[in-house]
């Protein structure tokens, strides 16, 4: 049975917050209150946005879409949630802008290489077959080049640069509900091969193609090969096939 059905969809109830440290942390309390999936928390402002790797997310307001959605997959759908999350996001931009994004491995949302957004699913078992999971969306709408920290300014991009139009983030995040009805959905129904191959076609990189990954041994030259099945890079190194599940692509040849 799907989750959302004909007439419900994620992005309800929503909170609306005009200052919020992270909308995760938010998110998460009001899992522990039982509220439903689907639940979003948008800010229009992060004090402390977060993103992967204990980095922080340039939250700044009215530039960009910050949201978290309350979600309870399944404990086999946990690994692909990410995966879900990053079709949802690179669907709905397009549906909105007309601009096709890629996905960087594991939760980057590329345009020629340059990051327009990324994924952070934080979750866990709660002692079942059901995880808590909080999926959290951060897009660059509005940024101009100088409206990005130093350090990330030749990394990023926003919409903004590639359209020259101004974005509202609340247009994105009605675009966002409908495209994470279909692949949460999807998920929860065991279509994992199509989650995989439909990620599999947005990939910023192809079979055979060099990356340079970070990985706890450090940093690694690496071919890819393929996802593996749950949603792991398989990659050719020293002769031999690996699948590493936490590290991140500093390079694409
Ligand atoms: C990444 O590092 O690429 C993931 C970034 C995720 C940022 C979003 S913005 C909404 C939600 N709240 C946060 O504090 N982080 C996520």
């Amino acid at each position: 049975m799907p989750v959302f059905d004909r007439d419900s969809c994620p992005g309800y109830p929503l909170f609306i917050f005009s200052l919020a440290f992270s909308t995760m942390d938010i998110a998460r309390r009001l899992t522990a209150l039982n509220f439903p999936e689907g639940t979003a928390v948008v800010a229009e402002e992060q004090i402390a946005g977060r993103g992967t790797k204990g980095r922080t997310w340039h939250s700044a307001r009215g530039k960009g879409l910050y949201v978290s959605f309350i979600l309870r997959p399944s404990a086999s759908s946990f690994n692909l949630l990410p995966a879900a999350c990053g079709l949802t996001a690179a669907e709905a931009i397009e549906e909105l802008s007309g601009v096709r994004i890629q996905l960087k491995w594991p939760n980057d949302l590329v345009y020629q290489g340059k990051k327009l957004g990324g994924i952070l699913c934080e979750g866990g078992s709660a002692g079942g077959r059901q995880t808590r999971a909080v999926a959290g969306i951060g897009i660059n709408l509005n940024h101009r080049l100088s409206d990005f920290p130093p350090e990330i300014k030749n990394l990023a991009t926003s919409l903004f640069l590639l359209t020259e139009k101004t974005w509202k983030p609340l247009d994105l995040f009605r675009h966002l509900g409908l495209r994470l009805k279909v692949w949460y959905n999807n998920l929860e129904k065991g279509h994992f091969d199509l989650v995989l191959a439909s990620y599999r076609k947005r990939l910023s990189f192809k079979a055979g193609q060099k990356l340079l990954l970070q990985t706890v041994e450090g940093q690694l030259p690496v071919e890819f090969q393929d996802l593996e099945e749950r949603g792991g890079l398989k990659v050719r190194v020293d002769g031999e096939t690996r699948i590493f599940h936490a590290s991140e692509i500093i390079k694409v040849f």
